[in-house]
């Protein structure tokens, strides 16, 4: 299977690529360029056939284009793409202290990027292919209850909308869309009071990948394959 990751050079995207590998998947792993490349390094020495590492920052329209081109010299079509790559902005902000030169940004790379990144890949899609979308129960409107991270929260809801509206377009084609939550993960962004570790985390959401099928797109799944509130 060809699989490809946005935002794999660490955390939960590095996960993603390590165990794709293991089990022996052909995988993608895109990621920022002038960042530590050193993990997906170490992967590629291990994986020289299978792994293919192309710089994609998921906010840059000319950067998704020069992504797309290398992508198709490598693959004819992709099975999984997972929209992994994000960011959390200014945590535990509340109202009266709002950013709004981060609350943009937040939205570009966790909402809008990954809808155009499936656009921009969408002709690397055939019967079958799924796309996940990497989001999190904070996005679920009707379990709020916190004060802070509006910006967050909004992006999440906003990636889960968009991610519906994908499902329901790629529904003749037989392509399959979810938003999906890992769970609160020991990452940068979860940081280390998170209980859960990576690997479960990315051991539970590719066992749920592999299990879905048709009916199951536009579903709002966390990484055990728990159905989510909206
Ligand atoms: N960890 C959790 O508890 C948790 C819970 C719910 C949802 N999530 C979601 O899971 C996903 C992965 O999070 P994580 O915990 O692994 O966070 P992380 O350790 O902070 O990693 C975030 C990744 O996204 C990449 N990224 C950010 N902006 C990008 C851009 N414009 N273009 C390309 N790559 C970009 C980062 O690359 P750089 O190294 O270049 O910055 C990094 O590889 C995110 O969508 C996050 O919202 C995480």
């Amino acid at each position: 299977m060809n699989v490809l990751i946005t935002g794999a050079n660490r955390g939960l995207g590095l996960e993603f690529v390590n165990q794709y590998l293991n089990r022996g998947e052909e995988v993608i792993a895109t990621y920022r360029e002038n960042n530590d490349l050193s993990n997906l390094n170490e992967l590629k020495k291990k994986y020289q056939a299978t792994l293919t590492l192309i710089p994609m920052d998921v906010s840059s329209s000319a950067s998704r284009n020069k992504a797309l081109s290398k992508v198709k010299e490598k693959i004819s079509h992709l099975d999984i793409l997972i929209n992994n790559a994000g960011m959390k902005g200014k945590s535990r902000i509340k109202l009266g202290n709002l950013h709004e030169d981060n609350m943009s940004e937040v939205f570009d790379v966790n909402s809008i990027s990954p809808i155009l990144v499936s656009e921009r890949f969408s002709q690397l899609f055939k019967k079958g292919t799924k796309i996940v979308n990497i989001s999190s129960q904070m996005g679920s409107i009707s379990a709020r209850e916190n004060t802070s991270d509006f910006i967050y929260c909004a992006s999440k809801a906003a990636l889960n909308m968009f991610s519906k509206l994908l499902a329901n377009s790629l529904r003749t084609k037989e392509i399959i869309v979810i938003p999906m939550h890992p769970g609160w993960v020991k990452t940068r962004m979860g940081t280390k009071s998170a209980p859960i570790e990576r690997v479960d985390s990315i051991a539970g959401m590719i066992q749920v990948i592999d299990s879905l099928t048709q009916k199951d797109s536009g579903r709002f799944l966390d990484w055990q394959g728990k159905e989510l509130p909206w």
